[in-house]
Order: C-alpha cells, then structure tokens, then sequence
C-alpha cells in the first residue's frame, strides 16, 4: 500500500487556498491517488458547528483568547480522529484548507496567546500526526484582504484590523523560517497559473507525484 500523505494550506485571507486546493486534488487524482479535501476549522459534523460559532460576527467579543484557542483544537482533535488519521492510515491523500500553523499565526500571532501553550496542545494532540508538506500562501495584507472582501460578507476574524493580519503574516513567516523543509513558501501576489505551476514543481522536486 502507498504510505499516506499529509498537506497543508495555509495564508492569510485571500491568499488563495481554495482555488489552489482544488488544483492539488487534481494533481494527485490524476497520479491515481485517492484524495480526501477538507478545511479547518471544520471537516467533521462537530467541527463544522464549531466553525459557525468560531465564525460568527454576533460573537465578536465575546470569545475570549483562550477558549478561540481551545475550540479551534477541539475542532481539530474530532477532525484528526475522525477524517485526518483514518485516511492517512488509509494510504490516501490529505489535503487541509488551514491546520495547526492556523493556531500559532492568529491565536499567537494574532492575538498574542504564548506561543508555548500552542506547541503544549499541538504536543497532546498530534505529535505523531504532523503535516508532511505546507504550502504557506503569502501576500501583502493590503491585497489578501481587498480580495477577501470582494468575495463574501465578513467573518468574525475578516472584521480584525490591518495590525492583527500584519503580525498574522509575521507569524506564518517566522515559521517558515523555524521549518523550511515543511513550509514552502509560495508568492500569492501573481497570477493563478504562475502558482499552479510552482506547486506542481515543489510536489515534484519532493519525489511526491
Ligand atoms: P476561512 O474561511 O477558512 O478563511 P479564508 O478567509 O482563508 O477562507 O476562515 C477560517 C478563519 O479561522 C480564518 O480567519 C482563520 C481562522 N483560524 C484561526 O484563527 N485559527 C485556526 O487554528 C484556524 C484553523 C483558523
């Protein structure tokens, strides 16, 4: 059986991840492999009802920094247990819209929450589950957050300021920095097919298709 395969997206809003999902999953069902696509928060039932409170604007101060953190890895653990784990075991592809790099940039870039309390729970939780590749989606805010505001009404998080994506970004960038072979950083600032074309290249210089 084919070992499974564990990835990532990850950026701020906007970067693109969705669009570029969709090309990974083609990518890899075109190699013949079975491809599970999914997001957090979310991906499972419980998951997803989390993702609406998580979400919603009625909520907005009302959540405080540690239990945002929390819910964000209770979605996580239900969606390791119950999709992410048994596909990987599988032999199958996995391919997330957003996971745990999602907690260290906003919770703690973001909103300032220790970085240490992120890597306890990350720790817990999935030390033997880790992303095998992360594509990190980057862009200037300015241009993450036009785009995201052209395509839907605004979430809890899309209503922050421009200070809170700045040190969101910082983040991503700082871990990128710690883990190169896993975060591969992709420029979001360029059209889709120039960026389709580096994902294809960086799955294929890893022995990966
Ligand atoms: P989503 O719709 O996935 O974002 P996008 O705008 O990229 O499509 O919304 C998920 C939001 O949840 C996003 O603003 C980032 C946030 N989030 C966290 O703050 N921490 C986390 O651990 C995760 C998974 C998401």
């Amino acid at each position: 059986m084919t070992n499974g395969l564990f990835i990532t997206l990850e950026g701020i809003e906007g970067a693109g991840k969705s669009t570029q999902q969709d090309y990974i999953e083609r990518l890899f069902n075109q190699s013949g492999r079975q491809v599970i696509t999914t997001r957090e928060p979310g991906g499972t039932r419980l998951g997803e009802e989390l993702r609406s409170i998580l979400l919603a604007t009625k909520n907005i101060s009302n959540i405080s920094e540690n239990t945002e953190l929390l819910m964000m890895f209770s979605a996580r653990s239900q969606h390791l247990d119950e999709v992410i784990r048994p596909a990987i075991e599988r032999g199958e592809v996995v391919i997330s819209d957003r996971f745990t790099d999602s907690s260290f940039a906003y919770q703690g870039g973001g909103r300032g929450v220790e970085i240490s309390r992120i890597q306890q729970l990350t720790n817990w939780l999935h030390a033997d589950c880790q992303p095998d590749l992360t594509f990190l989606f980057d862009l200037p805010i300015e241009i993450g957050l036009e785009r995201a505001g052209k395509r839907s009404a605004s979430d809890r998080f899309e209503s922050e300021d421009r200070l809170f994506f700045q040190k969101v970004r910082e983040q991503y960038l700082h871990r990128a920095s710690l883990e190169p072979e896993r975060i591969v950083i992709i420029n979001a600032d360029q059209d889709i097919e120039s960026i389709q074309t580096e994902i294809s290249r960086v799955l294929k210089d890893k022995g990966l298709l």
